[in-house]
């Protein structure tokens, strides 16, 4: 079961975090990235604090959008085609430089070479800079911030939307390209770095198996947010229309080392990048240690 802290008006939450839950909540019918109207109060400030990040309407981005947006499911299933690991989508030279970092060779920073490898999927002559990079922490920090002095701050300096500026100017303007080098790109630096100290330890490399040592850089977003569009009995307990329900992807990605649970990929929010991200995984672990191995394709479905 799910922890749920209801005040009526106050707030209204469920979060889960067993892998089960997630899989079954993800695709739950009643849960959407939709939000009713009549929001209790801290309901209301999560999601103005999401809005204000990811947009709405037309600005929104593609991981704000609700499942029946128009177009949101073709731009999806296109984005995962596009990115099939069999079509080589990435940049060599930056999962070069990647290696080169892991093995304790940096020529910039871990965070910029990531943001520069992840662009270079939308535009090959993406160039991260310090800007860039500060356009994505500003982002992340946007989503994060529980504090109403920072998100004052944030709001009477216009840092988001500069840094969405910034991050969309890089990468012709595509809404799924700021998404990936704004916010994913914080998820995927998480996974390089778990290779980096892979391979730092090198008793722990040498133990484990090139397959081991990839499932083990699995990570996961913090938290995936959904709202209850109806009153309904989940696997994970009762919700009510407009309960927040946080599906804590990466507490149950280390429970589980499933990728299914990391990009939830058997769900109608699949992320594009759930087959290529693994496979650029094992392109850098490949060409920082040259130990190969092959990847099983993941499931995916993606509604068009
Ligand atoms: C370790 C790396 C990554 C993980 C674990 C991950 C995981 C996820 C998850 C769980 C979602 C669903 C979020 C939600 O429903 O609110 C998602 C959505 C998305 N991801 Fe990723 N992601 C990663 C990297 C990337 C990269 C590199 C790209 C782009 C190249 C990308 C593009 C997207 C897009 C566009 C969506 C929105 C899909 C839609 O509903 O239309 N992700 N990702």
């Amino acid at each position: 079961m799910g922890e749920r802290l209801r005040i009526p008006f106050v707030v209204d939450v469920l979060r889960v975090r067993t892998p089960e839950e997630v899989l079954a909540l993800a695709d739950a019918a009643v849960l959407d990235r939709r939000f009713a109207p009549h929001l209790p109060l801290v309901n209301r400030l999560i999601q103005a604090r999401m809005d204000w990040t990811m947009g709405s309407g037309s600005s929104a981005l593609p991981s704000a959008l609700p499942r029946d947006h128009p177009g949101r499911g073709a731009a999806q299933a296109e984005l995962t085609a596009r990115l099939e690991p069999a079509k080589r989508p990435w940049d060599d030279a930056s999962l070069d430089a990647l290696a080169e970092a892991i093995r304790g060779r940096p020529k910039r920073t871990l965070g910029e070479l990531v943001q520069e490898a992840v662009g270079r999927l939308f535009e090959p002559q993406y160039r991260a800079t310090p800007a860039t990079w500060r356009a994505a922490l500003a982002l992340d920090a946007g989503l994060r911030s529980n504090n109403p002095l920072t998100r004052f701050t944030q709001k009477l300096t216009r840092t988001v939307p500069h840094a969405r500026r910034t991050l969309a100017w890089a990468v012709g303007g595509d809404l799924a390209g700021v998404h990936a080098t704004g916010i994913a790109v914080h998820t995927m630096l998480g996974a390089v770095e778990r290779l980096a100290d892979a391979l730092r330890d090198r008793e722990l490399a040498a133990r484990l198996s090139t397959r081991a040592v990839l499932g083990r850089a699995l990570t996961a977003p913090d938290i995936v947010v959904r709202t209850a569009t109806m009153p309904a009995e989940t696997p994970a307990g009762p919700v009510a229309a407009g309960t927040l329900v946080m599906l804590e992807t990466a507490a149950a990605t280390e429970l589980s080392a499933d990728p299914r649970v990391a990009f939830l990929s058997e769900s109608w929010s699949a992320c594009p990048a759930h087959a290529t991200v693994p496979a650029m995984l094992a392109e850098i672990w490949w060409r920082a240690t040259g130990e190969r191995v092959e990847l099983a394709p993941t499931a995916a479905r993606a509604e068009p």
